[in-house]
């Protein structure tokens, strides 16, 4: 069975088919050698021989390093590890993970074992839509200029798709232009809508707000400011869903119905209260960053967005909440996700490349419910810990993995707590 194969198909823009995966559930993968679980991916994961040196090689080297950023002295590197167990929308996923913080992918993929139990997670996303903003100041009628530009909306949609042929050709290009009073004197702005396919989307939109700034302000009779993609794409969410047996939730000393309600309560510490909801949000973006970063997207444009739209009605809210029915723990996220499978540092990052074949995702979409996911699955792993024995233990116990390094090295052992 592919991975890939629980999604619609636009293909990625990489060398090769995403890996024909038997299953995420990897019982023990953990315990084995670095070498050992490159070879588990090769045989239960499909991984091609040319990913496999890829995995097994230095990551980015310091000759293409040099060409993605000015002033470059080196490598930075991150461990890249594999979120396992994960089922989204009825189909297995490896959710690859580059992150430093010693409990994250653990975590994850013991919170995506319990969510496995009723089902897996349940996701969909929204079409690929960023937002190009034009700021235009000086307009003396703003009530008539914003008339003016809604009439012309339509061929001002048909000069915007002049100006990106090729996204037009892939089946994108401009979709809506909407005009928002700022609250300044002579102020409007203009939101141009796009559908961005499978690119992150920022230099098209950036190119659009650019070439079509002029135009926009001399319809409005004033002068353009910035212009620029907005991160807040509430147009571009994705939503996630799942349904949690209480009894997969049961931890030391605490039944699981107790451990149900209390990560319940903590969802609704978190509603009340924005002090909470940030800690819970960062409890959340473990999960989302750590994808984001493996498959070589902007994740300061996701933290951005994820932020904004937490706060989008002036209060700060948790993006992912929970409630007891019944015999079942129902978790919903809903966040933007500013993602892409083509572009960017895909091209350039052979890792990010690998990365992104092993999730299957053969679509933008596709991989923004993949994050979505994982967040999701985070999220259910903190409040779980907080709801029972504390975020402490298990945490220090990964923590101290990372401890003995010189231990190891001097002959002492590494203790290997983590998570079939
Ligand atoms: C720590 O990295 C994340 C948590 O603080 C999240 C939370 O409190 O929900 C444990």
């Amino acid at each position: 069975m592919s991975i890939g194969s629980a999604f619609s198909s636009i293909p990625v823009d990489v060398s090769s088919e995403p890996p024909a995966l038997t299953s995420s559930r990897l019982p023990g993968f953990y315990k084995l050698g670095l070498q050992a679980r490159r070879m588990v991916l090769e045989a239960s994961a499909g991984v091609c021989l040319d990913d496999l040196t890829t995995l097994m090689g230095e990551g980015l080297d310091a000759v293409t390093a040099d060409k993605m950023v000015e002033n470059a002295v080196a490598v930075y590197g991150l461990p890249l590890g594999l979120g396992l167990n994960f089922v989204v929308n009825g189909r297995d996923v490896l959710v690859p993970m580059a992150v430093e913080e010693p409990s994250v992918v653990a975590a994850a993929s013991n919170a995506a074992l319990m969510v496995r139990a009723g089902g897996g997670f349940v996701a969909e996303a929204d079409e690929p839509v960023m937002t190009a903003q034009v700021e235009l100041l000086g307009v003396r009628d703003c009530l008539a200029a914003a008339a003016r530009l809604r009439e012309a909306a339509p061929r001002l949609l048909d000069e915007a798709n002049a100006l990106l042929p090729r996204l037009v050709a892939r089946g994108g290009g401009a979709r809506a232009l909407e005009i928002r009073q700022s609250g300044r004197v002579g102020c409007l702005v203009v939101h141009l809508h796009v559908d961005c396919r499978d690119a992150m989307g920022a230099n098209i939109v950036n190119t659009l707000a650019e070439g079509m700034a002029v135009r926009l302000a001399t319809l409005a009779e004033g002068d353009h400011g910035l212009r620029i993609l907005t991160n807040l794409c509430d147009r571009r969410c994705v939503r996630v869903q799942t349904r949690v047996p209480v009894e997969v939730l049961v931890a030391k000393g605490f039944e699981g119905l107790a451990v149900a309600e209390g990560i319940e309560a903590a969802s609704r510490f978190a509603e009340d209260d924005p002090y909470r909801a940030a800690t819970h949000n960062k409890g959340i973006m473990n999960g989302v960053d750590p994808v984001v970063i493996a498959t070589g997207n902007d994740w300061r444009g996701v933290e951005a967005g994820a932020h904004a739209f937490a706060a989008r009605d002036g209060r700060y809210r948790p993006l992912a909440t929970w409630r007891l029915r019944g015999r079942e723990l129902c978790g919903e996220l809903a966040m933007p996700m500013a993602v892409g499978t083509v572009g960017g540092t895909l091209r350039l990052h052979p890792v990010a490349r690998v990365a992104l074949r092993l999730t299957g995702a053969r679509t933008a979409g596709e991989l923004g419910m993949v994050i979505g996911s994982a967040g999701l699955a985070s999220n259910l792993a903190a409040l779980r810990a907080l709801a029972s024995e504390g975020i402490q233990r298990g945490h220090m116990a990964l923590h101290n993995r990372s401890l003995p390094h010189g231990a190891a090295i001097s002959g002492g052992s590494v203790p290997n707590s983590s998570v079939d």
